[in-house]
């Protein structure tokens, strides 16, 4: 007789919820509607050849980028899910300028802000490429009751109470961590349930991968260069030369290298001195699960998680994944390009 035994993301939710002795479920209540947000968002992305969606809207968001339809629908989902939860204040995200505060008398008492980039990727999604979502989770600092103000949102990377991602993939997997761990959940399109199918993910402290838009190679800092030659080299101890592999999808980049071992860089440049991708909902997230498993994340110099935010979208450079390739990459742009980075006002 086999055992059929599953454990969908809800019912991972509350048990955990019932190892901490104080909690009373308003963070199970969010990410749990988090799940639901982005099961509608899933179900969107896999239809997103057949209809009206494709395309741009036309408007352009405050990166500058022009806003595909679908970047505009997962925000709104998103935004939805969580002022419903009536456990979220606020909302930073990508797609709009400023935070979105919740007024009513059921967003102001919510205990918690998240940060998000509701599709990461976004360019993927013409040509049928991997995409993502990212999400952030914060106590708030403002007390409850009040509207959530600027403090909230801008706290560093280390007082995340959890974080994730979605990967709309080959498959569809949420992988998250409340900071005892990172557990990835694939969704059973049948059931309609994300079900526990990577439980506590570890990243090997040795990657063979590297991630990076070589074709920023002549822009990238002296250490940078002098690190993807050392990827490139031949030497069978260390197995080298590694793997290159560049979705340009954040989301499916780092979550190859997290399952595989690896290293994901996105330097600064003449053109981007302080990179690309972002603190707050990119950055810091992606961090605090890769520290999770394990791995380690900086922006050359110092920890990314330790880095106090100035501005909702303040961007980093990043470099993630296994220990050992961040700690090697670090000690290069330290020799080849000074002791300190240089923060952008
Ligand atoms: P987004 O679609 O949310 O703007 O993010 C795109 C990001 C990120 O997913 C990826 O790592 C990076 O852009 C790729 O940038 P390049 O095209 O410069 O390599
Ligand atoms: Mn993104
Ligand atoms: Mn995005």
């Amino acid at each position: 007789m086999s055992s059929y035994n599953i454990t969908t993301l809800n019912d991972f939710i509350i048990q955990r919820q019932k190892e901490f002795t104080y909690a009373r479920g308003e963070l199970s209540t969010l990410l749990h509607h988090i799940g639901t947000a982005a099961k509608m968002v899933n179900t969107k992305i896999r239809r997103a050849g057949l209809v009206e969606i494709l395309g741009r809207t036309g408007s352009v968001n405050i990166q500058g980028e022009t806003q595909q339809k679908l970047d505009v629908y997962a925000d709104e989902v998103f935004i939805n899910a969580l002022l419903s939860s009536g456990e979220c204040c606020g909302v930073a995200s990508e797609e709009n300028q400023s935070e979105v505060i919740f007024t009513d008398a059921f967003g102001r008492d919510g205990k918690y802000v998240v940060c998000m980039d509701p599709l990461d990727g976004s360019s993927n999604i013409d040509v049928n490429v991997s995409v993502g979502s990212i999400f952030s989770i914060y106590r708030r600092v403002t007390p409850r009751g009040q509207k959530a103000a600027k403090e909230d949102f801008l706290q560093p990377g280390s007082r995340q109470v959890a974080a994730g991602y979605v990967i709309y993939g080959s498959s569809t997997m949420l992988v998250y961590t409340t900071g005892c761990g990172v557990n990835g959940f694939t969704l059973d399109p049948a059931m309609g349930e994300f079900c526990l199918s990577h439980p506590a993910i570890k990243t090997p402290v040795d990657g063979k991968i590297y991630s990076v838009n070589e074709g920023n190679y002549i822009k990238f800092p002296e250490g940078v260069k002098r690190y993807i030659k050392y990827c490139q080299e031949r030497d069978t101890e260390t197995s080298r030369p590694y793997t290159s592999r560049y979705i340009g999808s954040l989301v499916s980049d780092f979550h190859r290298n997290l399952l595989k071992g690896g290293i994901f860089l996105y330097p600064e440049n003449e053109s981007a001195p302080s990179g690309k991708l972002r603190l707050i909902y990119e950055c810091n997230p992606i961090s605090f699960i890769a520290e999770q498993a394990g791995g380690m994340a900086t922006d050359g110099y110092d920890r990314i998680l330790e880095v106090d935010p100035r501005t909702l979208h303040e961007r980093s450079p990043f470099y993630v994944g296994s220990a050992n390739m961040v700690k090697q990459v670090g000690g290069l742009i330290l020799q080849y390009n000074g002791q300190e980075r240089e923060r952008e006002v």
